[in-house]
């Protein structure tokens, strides 16, 4: 029997108008897209529901919140068998840690998007959708927390990131490799993630209405310490964005051991691999919680849900570690 995927559109290039180079993103409709792609229906039954049609800059916790809520809504729905959700490349791997952090879901979520605008001469946007729904109809996706094609390449969630600001092949996971790759509509995946996702989140049963305030200070040759004072005073958290591995110059130093208040400070880092860990040398007082391998702005939004359960230093060790 044929299955039932759901498909999100939020906008993105995936759905922009104009050429590759010059065109503007959400501006075409998920119908128009899916009309545009030969077989796709052949695939599974669709049900397409179009959430907002945002170039992916612009989504907001509030997005990310209703997408959240629609998409467990779907996910409690017995007549739908996966969703596929279609999403701006620039934001992307934000609201797919989000979800994979928060989603109380087993069924397949897909997320994919384009580099090309779906005017654009080769678009890449209907082969990523057919592809996405394609694996979205794939018992071996349940369990795998949120997924991601592009390229025809399977990644997760977790660690999807965009490296490549204009090729069609622009997302990797670093040292980590890729969890599949895609032949048309065969799936073949290789790797399974490790980390607690969706309905393993210990995240994913409470109900956000807001987050908390947390903004990323970015360390370079002369920063500005001041500007960290600042955050520390308006933020409820503040993720380092260090140089090597979590790493800051002394000026930063003294700013976080003078620092008494209460917004929790995440030290990461701006480099693409390697990982974060406690460091004695720069954190002598023990005042920062490392984010490991998350990048600045996946560590954000760790940081942001677990304040939103108001976790202890203790528990942000944790979490940081295992999530
Ligand atoms: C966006 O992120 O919405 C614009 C860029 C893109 O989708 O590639």
């Amino acid at each position: 029997m044929m299955k039932t995927i759901a498909i999100i559109a939020t906008g993105g290039t995936i759905a922009g108008q104009g050429s590759a180079s010059n065109y503007k993103a959400g501006e075409i409709d998920v119908n128009s897209i899916i009309e545009s792609i030969p077989r796709i229906n052949e695939l599974a039954n669709l049900h397409l529901i179009s959430l907002c049609q945002k170039d992916s800059n612009d989504m907001s916790e509030k997005d990310w919140l209703d997408l959240r809520n629609l998409c467990y809504a779907l996910g409690n729905d017995e007549s739908v068998d996966g969703i596929v959700i279609t999403h701006g490349t620039d934001s992307f791997e934000e609201t797919a840690y989000f979800l994979n952090l928060t989603l109380d879901i087993d069924k397949p979520v897909v997320m994919t998007g384009a580099m090309r605008p779906a005017t654009a001469t080769s678009a890449d946007g209907p082969m990523n959708l057919y592809e996405a729904v394609a694996l979205a109809c794939d018992e071996q996706a349940k369990d795998a927390g949120i997924l991601a094609v592009f390229s025809d390449t399977i990644y997760s969630g977790r660690d999807i990131t965009k490296t490549n600001s204009i090729k069609t092949d622009a997302f990797k996971m670093g040292e980590f490799g890729t969890l599949g790759y895609m032949r048309d509509e065969k799936v073949y995946l290789q790797n399974m993630p490790y980390r607690l996702h969706t309905y393993q989140s210990e995240f994913a049963k409470k109900d956000y209405q807001i987050l908390p305030k947390v903004g990323i200070y970015y360390v370079h040759a002369c920063c500005d310490p001041e500007l960290l004072s600042w955050m520390l005073d308006c933020y409820d958290g503040v993720v380092l964005a260090g140089s090597g591995s979590g790493n800051y110059p002394k000026t930063t130093q003294d700013v976080i051991n003078a620092y008494m208040g209460k917004a929790k400070i995440v030290r990461s880092s701006r480099i693409l691999e390697g990982a974060v860990f406690d460091s004695e040398v720069f954190d002598p007082l023990n005042k920062t919680i490392p984010a490991y391998r998350l990048s600045p702005h996946k560590a954000r939004i760790l940081l942001m849900v677990a304040l939103a359960n108001g976790y202890d230093d203790q528990a942000l060790q944790r979490v940081f570690e295992y999530y």
